[in-house]
């Protein structure tokens, strides 16, 4: 079983596929809902940056799974100020059963991950968005029925939430596409890792080539958290890539949007248009509890 989640890459293909069963459980009811593997136990939730979704999703998983949570800001624990990374994962290791945590520098992840005792988690760091990708395969499966076959057409910057996601495709049959302007897209290593963990991406500069053929259309912010200071020159270099009506039109009938949320509306977006009909965004962000509630358990030993 996984020690850490830090990346979907820490989860076995079995696993992967036993976290997105479970989950599909909780949405559905199907679990019946006794399950109680927090029952006694606490969750450090330690965020460096703002979250709606993710907070409160991983606060109401443990609650529903019969845990307690704790949140900590960065600056009240004042990490790396008032005492190291290292120092906060021992000391949380001996209280809580699991640490939840969203970073600025993955490196700060591993770091607490090599000096705590009990699983840490990814909320968010600048690599990955392994928990956010849970809940999008969950998604697309709910939509789709499967997903082996599936193509998913990324729209957008190659960032923590593409990585996942693509990594989250390559384990479990889906296929990927991504369009990004020059200098946006993938670095060869994050390629090189897609491909080791099952398949290719077709990689383009070009929306409309990349859209062709997709089930799923999925894309998110130009700039993200920590990025602002390039907001000018990414809004530049993105023009053309709005996912908009006569783009998602491009794709297959029936195929779906996805936006993790929160989204640039004028940007990335039309606003209005995570209201369309064939948006699937807020059963995304939906899913984000019940994806967390699968890995929670699986984390806690009770899957
Ligand atoms: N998608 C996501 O991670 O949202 P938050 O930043 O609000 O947690």
């Amino acid at each position: 079983m996984t020690t850490h989640f830090l990346s979907i890459n820490d989860l076995s293909d079995a696993e992967l596929r036993g976290v997105l069963d479970a989950a599909d459980a909780f949405r559905t009811g199907a679990d019946a809902g006794g399950a109680k593997p927090l029952a006694g136990k606490t969750v450090a939730m330690l965020f460096e940056k703002p979250s709606l979704r993710t907070k409160v999703s991983f606060d109401v998983a443990v609650y529903e799974l019969g845990g307690h949570a704790v949140f900590l800001s960065r600056d009240e624990v004042g990490l790396d100020v008032r005492e190291p990374a290292e120092d906060i994962a021992r000391v949380l290791s001996r209280w809580a059963s699991i640490i939840v945590a969203r970073v600025l520098d993955h490196r700060t992840l591993e770091r607490l991950a090599g000096a705590s005792a009990v699983p840490v988690v990814n909320a968010l760091s600048d690599v990955e968005h392994p928990a956010q990708a849970l809940a999008d395969l969950l998604t697309v499966r709910q939509h789709h029925g499967r997903l082996e076959g599936v193509q998913v057409a990324y729209v957008g910057d190659a960032n923590n939430c593409a990585l996942s996601l693509a990594l989250g495709c390559a384990a479990t049959g889906a296929g990927f596409a991504i369009a990004s302007p020059e200098g946006y897209g993938f670095d060869p290593a994050h390629l090189r890792a897609i491909e080791a963990r099952g398949t290719s991406v077709r990689t383009t500069t070009e929306p409309r080539e990349a859209v062709a053929g997709a089930d799923v259309v999925y894309t998110d912010v130009w700039t993200s958290m920590g990025q602002e200071a390039e907001a000018k020159a990414r809004r530049e270099a993105f023009a053309g890539f709005m996912v908009d009506e006569a783009l998602l039109a491009r794709a297959n009938p029936g195929a779906i949007l996805m936006h993790p949320m929160p989204a640039h509306y004028g940007e990335e977006v039309p606003a209005g248009m995570l209201e369309h009909p064939r948006s699937a965004a807020f059963d995304q962000a939906e899913n984000r509890l019940h994806a967390q509630k699968a890995l929670l358990q699986l984390l806690a030993g009770g899957a």
